[in-house]
């Protein structure tokens, strides 16, 4: 069957590993499968939820449609654009937030961690957003949302609020209800310096993650400085459950590397984490090194990078700007 794919990636810079096995290595999936459209979105009016600095703004955004081409997103198939050329984005989200009960939204809990203790001075923004990522989805009519973990709640909010619309104007199947694509094991990858908490780019510590951009002596360096345990890699992944970091690492292996973790383990079995750091140094390097070099090479043709959003942004407002009008009509505009 063919899927309609929507996927999208905030601007933020430091794109990580997380980022790359949760999220853009399952687009390039999709992206290399014929069968399916595929539509990769820059999410700047995201970014904005927190205060960004305005050139670095401009750059980050060029950055990540560069992240996306380079690891292996075709733009002659995909389309890759910034969600603040297309108005219908914000519009849709406007319209979806009239229907949506804000119960619903009290439940999400990014908006929570994200907050923090002062909830008082978040932005409106960041505890809507969830409303801008269902617009996004929805205005595409999307089958299938690939995502990390970490957003599972939101695309259950999009399918809520597809259904409530759906409901309350009496046009059954007009906004479709999409399915999530979590891949499962390596949905979750955490911080390479804390087995409970989730790899991010707001960590302050550079050592709990990898970068997409970083340099082969500092991924080395950070697989080195990683946290595991003093025992043995066990022969079973359930003799791993409290055993977060060495888990983490496995994990980690086995995605980047497309297997199994009962492969993993089974390669791995009695064998120290010395072992397995240098293997995985090694297999970083030779998957993500070729990635950093071409993000390097291309955020250097800038004309070439806001030549591919130009035309991403005028074949995704195609397909938005007809599904907006046809939302105002049902809504009485
Ligand atoms: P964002 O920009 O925070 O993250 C981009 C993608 O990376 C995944 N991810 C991870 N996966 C595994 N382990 C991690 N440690 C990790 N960290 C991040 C995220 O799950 C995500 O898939 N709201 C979204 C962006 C968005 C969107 C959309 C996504 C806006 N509109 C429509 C899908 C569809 C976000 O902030 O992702």
């Amino acid at each position: 069957m063919s899927k309609k794919i929507f996927s999208g990636v905030q601007p933020t810079g430091n794109l990580h590993l997380g980022n790359y096995l949760g999220a853009i290595k399952n687009f390039v999936d999709l992206n290399n499968d014929n069968q399916n459209e595929c539509i990769f979105c820059v999410v700047d009016l995201h970014a904005i939820t927190v205060k960004q600095d305005k050139d670095q703004l401009t750059n980050n955004i060029r950055e990540t449609a560069a992240t996306f081409i380079a690891s292996g997103i075709d733009p002659s198939k995909s389309i890759i654009f910034n969600q603040s050329k297309v108005h219908a984005h914000a519009e849709g989200s406007w319209i979806l937030s009239c229907m949506a009960p804000m119960g619903w939204l009290n439940r999400m809990t990014q908006f929570k961690e994200k907050a923090g203790k002062d909830k008082e001075k978040a932005s409106v923004g960041l505890y809507i957003y969830p409303i801008l990522m269902a617009s996004d989805i929805l205005l595409y009519d999307a089958t299938h949302v690939p995502v990390g973990e970490d957003q599972k709640q939101h695309l259950e909010l999009t399918r809520d609020i597809a259904q409530k619309f759906n409901k309350d104007f009496d046009c059954e199947d007009f906004l479709r209800v999409p399915e999530p694509l979590i891949k499962k094991n390596f949905s979750r990858i955490m911080s390479l310096k804390d087995g409970l908490k989730k790899m991010s780019k707001s960590d302050p510590s550079d050592l709990s993650r990898i970068n997409l951009t970083d340099t082969k002596d500092e991924i080395i360096n950070k697989i080195k400085k990683a946290k595991t345990d003093s025992l043995p890699i066990p022969n079973e992944y359930q003799k791993l459950k409290d055993r977060l970091e060495a888990k983490n690492l496995l994990g980690i292996y086995s995605s980047i590397s497309d297997q199994t973790l009962d492969k993993t383990i089974d390669e791995f079995e009695g064998k120290n984490f010395s072992d397995l750091k240098s293997q995985l140094a090694e297999v970083l390097l030779s998957k993500i090194s070729p990635i950093s070099d071409e993000i390097k090479k291309l955020v250097n043709d800038q004309n070439y990078l806001d030549k591919v959003l130009v035309e991403g942004a005028n074949k995704a407002e195609e397909i938005a700007g007809k599904k907006i009008k046809e939302m105002k009509k049902i809504i009485g505009f």
